[in-house]
């Protein structure tokens, strides 16, 4: 077994280039992700597909990489996290993931691109170096107004701040809508804004912009504050035009609160222009002016309508769109209230870290059964679930369990971990809260904030 060291090497550099890449054949028919969809046309293989990398010679080998634990940090915090997964490799002291690694901020000065880490790894034993990983580190000055979005690579849901609501960073699972402009949006009303809202979403994505509806957008941008709705800003009538793009998060960076993230570009892969340069230039356009919020929608990942049914890929959380529209010659109908609400669960349990829905308005009883779910799922007692995680192992007739409040606020109403066939709790290694164990379940009335919880059992039989 091989004992290994860690350290960290920061340099500041300049980021990631793209090439442009065209993709498929037949790029004179009708296509969308390169596949045609109209009748008329004969069915082909599309081509252009990304294939997995063959194999290395002499796998399994060692595959280290790091990322910061959440996609930006304030200087007004003291310590970042690195997440080192060091994985398949034949030393099972370095085959682990998710292993974190505690690092002092305020080694580092606040700076508006991401800082370069370089993390490298030896053996103890005193050999040179074996391997470096890089990464980068996104951390800046404290922002006294508007609102502030962050991943949690660990988990992958969301955090936000907002100076006006509360700053300090909190779980944020966004449910909600795309808001057409034409039938909605256009009517320049604030109560129907405000009645999509006591309906019990806390998101929504208005495809328009402050250019086409200054007063609603403003509207939007200031009513966190007093509803807890908050805004994804669109940029998908122009994500291919830096100049538009530029003028729009000038426009709306300074959103006093409810600004919560940018959707950058609409199915970039379906369009067959330039679909990996165009997003990764926006999304660069943005950052520049804006570190402060997450861009939905990266160069790796697009979205196909349901060729992939991935929805939506933030810079790294996944949010479901689900339809709750007909029409177009090829949507039939709506799914029903059933359909609705099981696509949503089995999302939810697959990790999707928030719930945009296609399109608003939508048909009254989707508009309510989604609004339910949005107050369930949304709500306060159960987005600390999205951040509560919990793994147990079973040897020789004891089990451990561990559990986390990776949240920053306690969780309240009782947190429940199914053990079958554990009969009394035998310790309490770690953690300063009192388990209860009754018929299989582990449970607790209250989980603190950034709690760490090992508990040991006995099995029956
Ligand atoms: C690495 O760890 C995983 C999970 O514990 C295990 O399934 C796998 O066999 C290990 N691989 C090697 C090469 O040790
Ligand atoms: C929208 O309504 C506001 C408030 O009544 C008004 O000031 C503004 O001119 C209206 N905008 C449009 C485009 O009608
Ligand atoms: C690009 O956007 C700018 C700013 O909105 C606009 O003035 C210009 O006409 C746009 N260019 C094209 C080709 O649409
Ligand atoms: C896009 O996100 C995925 C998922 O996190 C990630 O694997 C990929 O590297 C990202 N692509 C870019 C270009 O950042
Ligand atoms: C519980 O005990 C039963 C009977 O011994 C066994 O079949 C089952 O696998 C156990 N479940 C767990 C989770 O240990």
């Amino acid at each position: 077994m091989v004992d290994w060291a860690w350290g960290l090497c920061l340099c500041l550099t300049a980021i990631i280039t793209v090439t442009a890449q065209q993709t498929g054949q037949h790029s004179d028919w009708p296509r969308w992700c390169g596949t045609v969809y109209q009748p008329r046309y004969p069915h082909f293989d599309p081509g252009g597909q990304t294939l997995p990398p063959t194999p290395a010679p002499g796998a399994p080998l060692l595959h280290v990489q790091s990322q910061p634990r959440y996609s930006l940090y304030l200087d007004s915090e003291q310590y970042d996290e690195f997440i080192v997964n060091a994985g398949m490799s034949k030393t099972p002291s370095v085959n682990t993931t998710g292993g974190l690694f505690r690092f002092p901020l305020t080694l580092l000065k606040p700076a508006l691109s991401p800082i370069r880490v370089v993390i490298y790894g030896a053996p103890k034993n005193g050999t040179p170096t074996f391997f470096t990983v890089a990464t980068t580190l996104l951390y800046l000055l404290y922002k006294p107004t508007g609102s502030v979005t962050r991943i949690d690579n660990l988990h992958g849901c969301l955090y936000f701040s907002s100076s006006l609501i509360n700053p300090t960073f909190a779980p944020f699972f966004p449910y909600g809508f795309y808001a057409s402009h034409d039938n909605f949006l256009r009517l320049n009303d604030t109560s129907v804004i405000d009645a999509y809202s006591a309906l019990g979403f806390n998101a929504m994505t208005p495809l328009t912009t402050f250019d086409d509806s200054s007063y609603i957008v403003t509207y939007l941008s200031t009513s966190a504050q007093r509803r807890l709705l908050r805004f994804m800003y669109s940029l998908r009538e122009g994500y291919k035009n830096l100049s538009y793009v530029r003028a729009n998060i000038l426009a709306a960076h300074d959103a006093p609160a409810g600004l919560f993230a940018y959707w950058s570009a609409d199915e970039p892969d379906g369009w067959q222009e330039e679909p990996f340069l165009s997003p990764q230039q926006a999304y660069g356009t943005i950052r520049a002016v804006d570190p402060y919020r997450p861009v939905s929608c990266n160069a790796t990942y697009g979205e196909c309508v349901c060729d992939n049914c991935e929805g939506t890929v933030w810079d790294v959380t996944v949010v479901f769109n689900p339809q709750s529209f007909h029409g177009e010659g090829y949507w039939l109908g709506d799914p029903s209230v059933e359909e609705s609400l099981i696509m949503v669960s089995l999302a939810v349990n697959d990790g999707a870290k928030g719930v945009i829905s296609w399109v608003w308005p939508t048909s009254e009883v989707l508009a309510v059964a989604h609004g339910r779910s949005a107050g369930m799922l949304a709500g306060n007692e159960v987005v600390g679930f999205v951040v509560v995680d919990a793994a147990g192992w079973a040897v020789a007739g004891k089990m451990l369990v561990s559990v986390v409040n990776g949240g920053y606020v306690d969780i309240e109403g009782g947190v429940t971990v199914l053990v079958p066939n554990a009969t009394i709790i035998e310790s309490t290694p770690w953690g300063s809260v009192r388990w209860k164990l009754e018929a299989g379940k582990l449970s607790v009335p209250l989980l603190p904030a950034l709690a760490t919880n090992l508990v040991i059992m006995d099995l029956g039989g």
